[in-house]
């Protein structure tokens, strides 16, 4: 079989297929499901974008690493934020998003026979890149009664010697879950007592509801002594999504292969893009991503609310702009958000889209209008499937 044969089916084309047709039958749609936000970046970063962009010496080929003013600014970051020193020549290197990192990362170290180890339920890169490179993913389970942590033990009796990378992503998506550094110290000597590669997808890193929420991988794994990489992203942070703008840091030698991989593949940021996410984590960050964040708690709110009114059960989580539900008994994940978009124009996204490990669950997206939100509150409300 070869590897794009062995890569799973996308399990949102029924859900997209019945959307579209529900639209084009004129139901109002209240779209909870994809995790794009929906307001527009922040107006001093478009602005800045439009001077940067009239700028001819930035029209060329850009600094496939990362130019040296983003790459210290990211460095001022993990250090004014997370009390980490990382060295912007080596233990920082700029992406085109976050998925393109995941995506290249199993190519530094994965041979034919190799495994990575990722997580059931979760974003479904890591597989997908690990199949790519020739790897074979090894899932493990997040469990609710495990806080959606993965079991220690569990993820040992996994790893063997072909084990090469292990797939993390906290602040989770779809779960919200959070770690602390009580974990992430665990799951660091875990990683390194087997010689694998531990990266953390951080893309919902300031995404947090809770000032616990926000602890970096980093800030427990020292990068001089483990092989850890974290990635972040722009995307989630100041509505960049399609600005195509993350960072990953860590480890010298990791960050390195990866670079390599990527001077083979791509060619870097578009140095205007470059020169605005450098801006945005200039003197104004905290009030900007202030102001980007301020829409989630109000929206959370709503939609909590309204389920636990109607008798939902929520996961209490501590971060990103889903909200993570159980479905009602008698349903599967599938047949439940069908029925939420044919009953009541409401998509939603079924859990087992994330995995096996998410039967059973729905996931909200916080990324509609306040207006929406309000709607399909209400929609929600008086619904009884
Ligand atoms: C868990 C997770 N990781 C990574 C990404 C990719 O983000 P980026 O826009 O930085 O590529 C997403 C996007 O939704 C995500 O949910």
């Amino acid at each position: 079989m070869g590897r794009l044969d062995k890569l799973p089916p996308y399990l949102f084309s029924a859900i997209d297929e019945a959307k579209n047709k529900a639209r084009a039958q004129g139901v109002e749609i209240v779209d909870f499901g994809v995790g794009d936000p929906d307001l527009p970046t922040p107006e001093p970063l478009v602005n800045r974008m439009m001077e940067a962009v009239a700028n001819p010496e930035g029209h060329q080929y850009p600094a496939g690493k990362g130019g040296g003013d983003l790459r210290r600014a990211i460095a001022l970051l993990m250090e004014t934020r997370y009390g980490v020193t990382v060295d912007p020549d080596t233990e920082v290197l700029v992406l085109i998003g976050s998925k393109e990192g995941l995506g290249h990362l199993p190519l530094t170290c994965v041979e034919e026979g190799d495994n990575t180890l990722v997580p059931d339920l979760g974003y479904p890169v890591y597989g997908q890149a690990t199949l790519l490179a020739g790897g074979e993913p090894r899932t493990f389970p997040l469990k609710a009664e495990n806080a959606f942590l993965p079991d220690l033990d569990h993820l040992a009796g996994l790893m063997d010697s072909r084990t090469r990378m292990l797939f993390l992503n906290y602040p989770n998506n779809p779960t919200g879950a959070v770690a602390g550094p009580e974990f992430w110290r665990k799951v660091t000597d875990l990683a390194a007592s087997k010689d694998v590669v531990l990266v953390n997808d951080a893309a919902y890193q300031e995404v947090t509801f809770t000032p616990e929420a926000q602890t970096s991988l980093l800030q427990v794994a020292d990068c001089r002594v483990n092989r850890v990489i974290e990635l972040h992203s722009f995307s989630k942070m100041f509505n960049m999504t399609g600005w195509r703008i993350a960072f990953a840091v860590g480890h010298a030698g990791v960050i390195s292969n990866l670079a390599r991989v990527k001077e083979s593949m791509d060619s870097g940021v578009f140095t205007p893009v470059q020169d605005v996410a450098a801006f945005a984590l200039g003197d104004g960050f905290e009030k900007l991503l202030a102001g980007v964040m301020a829409v989630y708690p109000p929206r959370r709110e709503v939609i909590q609310n309204a389920l636990r009114e109607a008798g939902y059960e929520i996961y209490a989580s501590g971060a990103t702009f889903y909200v993570w539900a159980r479905v009602p008994a008698g349903f599967s994940s599938m047949e439940f958000c069908s029925r939420a978009l044919q009953d009541i124009g409401v998509v939603i996204t079924p859990g087992n889209g994330f995995g096996t490990g998410g039967e059973g669950w729905f996931r909200i997206s916080l990324t509609a209008s306040d207006g929406d939100i309000a709607e399909g509150a209400k929609r929600i409300l008086g619904w009884r499937p």
